[in-house]
């Protein structure tokens, strides 16, 4: 019989800290930088976004997410023998945010690691699991996204500081002889570093380079459009459906506009589109299990349907996962 990897369940986590695009836009003007609460929603959708307090890291985020996952799946963390946090505001430079997230979850033995693909990084995690239960190298994964954007944005251009935001959010994957996971599709382009990045680096005790991020967002635009597109008909390809076997698209949360495109490319309805980034911003990796979870918990989505999670980001890097719930 074919072993199969299903999600049995979902969670998510936002620090309290709530700003509006009105708060931010006081904050902003009171150091000199101008913008507007409408130059904020026309252009990306957005009109709020949370931020963690001083002490609080993306294993806290991410822990808070994964007892919620946990809760749903009705396991313990004793029960998973694998994590997986897609993170690019890790805890420390080493180890991963994945071994400090198990010893927060009182989890010993399994495997834990971080992956690194920016807001593509959940999509990475979830194949990547997804293959490792395949296999029989794990049986019950533990899969987070878990962001501190609000760390690594120079508060000083409006160009990045508006779009981005804290959380994190988790699912269980288990094996099962019924999927699951249909099919997925990854890829990266390593020739678009440049146009999102945070270029510092730590060397000989210090921060060398510019540790903020920095972003050519028309060329992203350009590229995601496209990229969200080709992944979600390479994935449905693969697992042999069509765009009108989707039930709910849920892609990367970065700006309503690129979700529209994509789902206009894909003939589908904006009525099957999942969309937080009005009240989330881009949490990057946490973005889609935040997403995913909230429409769980709301019942827009329910188990038997057929989701398309999508994401794209620095590096560049960019994928989909097609599976059923
Ligand atoms: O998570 C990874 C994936 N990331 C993304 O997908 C982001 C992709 N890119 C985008 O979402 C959009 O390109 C942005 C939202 C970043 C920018 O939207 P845009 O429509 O491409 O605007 P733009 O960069 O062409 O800027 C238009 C104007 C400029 O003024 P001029 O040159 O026309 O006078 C900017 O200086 O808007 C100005 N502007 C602002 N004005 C008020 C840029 N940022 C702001 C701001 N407030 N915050």
């Amino acid at each position: 019989m074919k072993r199969y990897s299903r999600i049995t369940g979902t969670g998510s986590f936002l620090p309290a800290r709530r700003l509006t695009n009105a708060d931010l836009v006081a904050e902003l003007a009171s150091q000199g930088i101008e913008t507007s609460d409408e130059w904020i929603v026309e252009r990306t959708g957005i009109r709020a976004r949370h931020f963690a307090a001083d002490g609080v890291f993306s294993s806290d985020l991410g822990l808070e997410a994964a007892k919620r996952a946990l809760a749903s799946a009705g396991r313990s963390a004793q029960d998973i023998d694998l994590i997986i946090v897609a993170t690019s505001t890790p805890d420390m430079v080493f180890p991963s945010t994945a071994c400090i997230l198990q010893n927060k979850l009182g989890a010993h033995g399994g495997a834990a690691f971080d992956v690194q693909a920016v807001c593509s990084g959940f999509v990475y995690a979830m194949t990547i699991a997804d293959a490792m239960i395949q296999t029989g190298a794990a049986t019950r994964a533990l899969v987070v996204g878990a962001e501190i954007f609000s760390r690594i944005l120079d508060f000083k251009d409006r160009t990045t500081c508006v779009l981005f935001g804290d959380g994190a959010g988790a699912i269980v994957m288990e094996a099962s002889d019924r999927p699951g996971i249909l099919a997925s599709d990854l890829h990266a382009d390593g020739k678009y570093v440049d146009i999102l990045c945070v270029p510092g680096h730590v060397s000989g005790g210090s921060v060398l380079g510019d540790p903020l991020l920095k972003m050519d967002g028309q060329a992203v635009f350009k590229l995601a459009v496209g990229v969200l597109e080709s992944a979600a008909r390479a994935t449905l390809y693969k697992a042999g459906k069509t765009e009108a076997d989707i039930d709910w698209l849920i892609p990367h949360q970065a700006n309503i506009r690129i979700m529209q495109s994509t789902a206009r490319r894909l003939k589908l309805s904006m009525d099957k589109v999942i969309v937080t980034v009005d009240q989330h911003g881009n949490t990057s990796a946490a973005s889609i299990p935040l997403a995913l979870d909230s429409a769980v918990r709301s019942g827009q989505i329910k188990e038997g349907q057929t989701l398309m999670l999508e994401g794209v980001g620095g590096g560049f890097t960019w994928g989909a996962v097609l599976l059923i719930l």
